[in-house]
């Protein structure tokens, strides 16, 4: 007979066990449904036998009674802060005092992200979560126990390892890390106050931090809070590794989370190195990183490096460049793109914002200025982070000059002159002026002749601006009507041989693709996945034409789903894509520019051709979707496509529940891991061959 106290042990180790799962690996074990049911019978069974309610137990993570207020506690050792560096000069400062004091040449590091949350001290008692506090002042912090055991991925008791690393679990242990709140979960707090009309979270860590400091502990429980253990405070009746990097996979062995972006480097280049990939790596991270941390490795080191002013000299903070500045908007002015699309740019006083100096930022449209309610001489804060273009984030309405003036879109195009539009509803103007606008034109034979639009190498936007000014081109089809070796030769800066190169690369271009030239057509709101829709969907220009006309008919249909029916068949388009498609081809400009571009040469054309449209192969494969991830041995990914299709099989860009195979190759990332979740079978290329091994046979 098992006991009642037998059975909630068992069920707390597997609840637990599943937690650890999810929530630290990422590598859910049960279904949601049976960790629920295993919950319920665990609150039932705590219910009836309430001496079996253990603080450790999962069901706490839930939230409990409200706390009066959070209790002082004394860290038993206090918590440390860092030692900033700003720059490279200040990081080798803080490397040479490393190795100045430990006498040696090249220094081990290890280097950590720096979490943006708040540091946190945990104590464990015989392997149980007995107290958490915040960090407080560094010497007292506040005890928030109840709240943080709410956090998923924070063990409320220490993983026993099993087998041969069976280590025995210290008398006391404190674990020090960082709570925070991943981006995702910060986006859904921001959504759910807006939607209560309440003030949003300006960041995710004040987010964090105001869910860590609530008193009623059932609401943080619904913050999806997340815990990174980096480091050991004080410990008893264990002996400590003698190397950071081993205490770390302690820590993980005993079910700590801990960071996966944590690398030994060396010395100070080293340093720099990992400083720099992380800055590339942050903004694909699910969560904000405000820098990253080196530390000394040896533990030993550290004893003799002490530390100053509650500063450790074995470790520093390698901050990234703060993302926004203030400065004053100077001036507005209009660009026009390649559609037309009119944007106001603001010009500012220059600032050192992200690592870089910003004279110009985007306002994006006209209603993001009113939005915002920009004016010119306003005090703003720009932003910038990572390679993204440079914006106005907001004013600061307390600096405003009583001379401050509003920003009015202008009526005629600043380039061109034209009528500017700005269709009812619409957030964007535009120049109505088409090809005629020299903005719009440079902006479409840019857009035109890219590697993935008609592809012609060595066609840059300086040459396309001097062939547009020297030698009369209007007209993406001027490319090819009016381009030479002798007059390209005569410009400036070009020579004979890279004229010819040119004459080269425009001839090249004209065998094509269907889908290319769609692209590159640069019809407003289709991309190079919708143009390759288009073109697969409807097999000819001819079929494509027909159909945007005989559409056009439906625009004024009652539902939005009865307009442009034809077009709507295409995967992904929608009525406003399909509205743009069937007025793009109804411009008798458009159509003009169209017929030069595939009209044959010795009939006075471009002479732009493609394959006609193969019928869709039948084979092995016939009605399979595949999708492919990764790098396969000896075949590209275009190459791999190609045998699928000639097999009938159908290849997509994303992984769902209708995806039939996943092909990966080497360093497969996020496409396999959610395949694995969704159970699609994977298949190396080996296998697919195997797969094809009937019809290699056959034929
Ligand atoms: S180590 C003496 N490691 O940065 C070492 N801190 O000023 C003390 N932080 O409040 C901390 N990520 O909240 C360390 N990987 C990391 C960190 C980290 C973020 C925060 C921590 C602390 C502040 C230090």
């Amino acid at each position: 007979m098992t006991t009642a106290a037998e059975r909630a042990a068992e069920l707390r180790r597997q609840l637990e066990q599943a937690n650890h799962r999810y929530y630290v690996l990422d590598d859910p074990e049960i279904p949601d449904a049976e960790y629920d049911r295993l919950f319920s019978e665990l609150q039932k069974l705590e219910a009836e036998h309430p001496a079996l309610k253990t603080p450790d137990s999962p069901t706490q993570r839930v939230g409990g009674a409200p706390s009066p207020a959070f209790a002082p506690v004394r860290h038993r050792q206090p918590m440390l802060s860092l030692r900033k560096a700003d720059d490279e000069a200040a990081l080798h400062d803080f490397d040479r005092r490393v190795r100045e004091v430990l006498l040696k040449g090249a220094v081990d590091y290890i280097a950590e992200p720096k979490l943006d949350g708040l540091a946190v001290s945990l104590i464990y008692e015989r392997g149980v979560l007995v107290q958490g506090a915040t960090r407080g002042d560094g010497e007292t912090g506040e005890d928030i126990t109840q709240n943080l055991r709410t956090i998923r991925s924070l063990p409320l008791r220490i993983r026993e390892a099993g087998g041969e690393r069976r280590e025995a679990i210290p008398a006391l242990l404190e674990v020090r890390g960082e709570v925070y709140l991943p981006l995702a979960g910060f986006q859904k707090m921001v959504r759910d106050a807006e939607a209560k009309g309440e003030k949003p979270p300006v960041n995710p860590r004040n987010a964090a931090a105001g869910s860590l400091r609530q008193l009623e502990s059932v609401i943080t429980a619904r913050r999806p809070l997340a815990f990174y253990a980096y480091a050991v405070g004080v410990s008893e009746g264990w002996t400590q590794p003698s190397r950071h990097r081993d205490m770390l996979e302690q820590l993980k062995r005993w079910g700590f989370p801990v960071s996966e972006l944590i690398e030994a480097v060396q010395g100070a280049d080293g340093c720099q190195r990992y400083f720099e990939a992380m800055g590339t790596k942050r903004a694909s991270l699910p969560f904000d990183i405000d820098g990253v941390v080196f530390k000394l490795d040896d533990l030993a080191g550290r004893e003799e490096l002490g530390s100053v002013s509650r500063e450790p000299r074995w470790a520093v903070a390698y901050k990234f460049p703060a993302e926004e500045a203030v400065t004053v908007l100077e001036n507005v002015e209009f660009q026009i793109g390649r559609t037309g699309a009119v944007t106001p740019v603001a010009r500012l006083k220059p600032v050192f914002v992200g690592g870089a100096n910003v004279s110009n930022a985007t306002l994006h449209n006209m209603d993001e200025v009113q939005r915002k309610d920009v004016r010119i001489g306003d005090t703003v804060v720009v932003r910038r982070a990572g390679d993204v273009i440079p914006e106005v984030k907001e004013v600061v309405l307390a600096l405003r000059p009583a001379d401050a003036r509003i920003v009015e879109l202008p009526s005629a195009c600043p380039v061109c002159g034209g009528a500017i539009a700005r269709e009812e509803g619409e957030a964007i103007a535009r120049c109505t002026n088409g090809l005629s606008c020299r903005a719009q034109l440079h902006g479409a034979l840019i857009h035109f002749v890219s590697r993935k639009a008609i592809d012609i190498d060595g066609l840059g936007e300086k040459l396309l601006a001097l062939v547009i000014d020297e030698l009369e081109v209007r007209t993406p089809a001027d490319i090819y009507l009016k381009l030479n070796t002798e007059n390209l030769a005569a410009l400036e800066r070009m020579g004979e041989k890279s004229a010819q190169n040119l004459v080269n690369a425009i001839a090249a271009s004209r065998n094509t693709t269907f889908g290319r030239f769609l692209f590159a057509l640069g019809i407003p709101v289709v991309g190079e996945t919708t143009a390759r829709d288009l073109a697969q969907a409807f097999g000819t220009l001819e079929a494509l034409l027909a159909a945007a006309e005989a559409d056009l008919a439906t625009e004024h249909a009652e539902k939005k789903k009865e307009r442009f029916p034809l077009l709507q068949a295409v995967p992904d388009v929608g009525p406003t894509v399909a509205a743009s498609i069937a007025h793009f081809f109804a411009e008798p400009r458009n159509r003009d520019v169209i017929a030069q571009l595939v009209r044959a040469t010795d009939e006075g054309g471009a002479g732009i051709h493609w394959p006609a449209p193969k019928a869709a192969a039948e084979g092995v494969l016939t009605g399979k979707t595949f999708v492919i991830t990764g790098t396969l041995p000896g075949m590209s990914r275009e190459e791999a496509s190609a045998l699928i299709e000639a097999n009938g099989g159908k290849v997509t860009g994303s992984v769902s529940a209708k995806t039939d195979y996943l092909l990966a190759g080497e360093a497969a990332g996020s496409k396999l891991a959610k395949a694995e979740k969704l159970g699609v079978p994977v298949l190396d290329l080996a296998a697919l061959k195997d797969l094809l091994a009937p019809a290699q046979a056959a034929s």
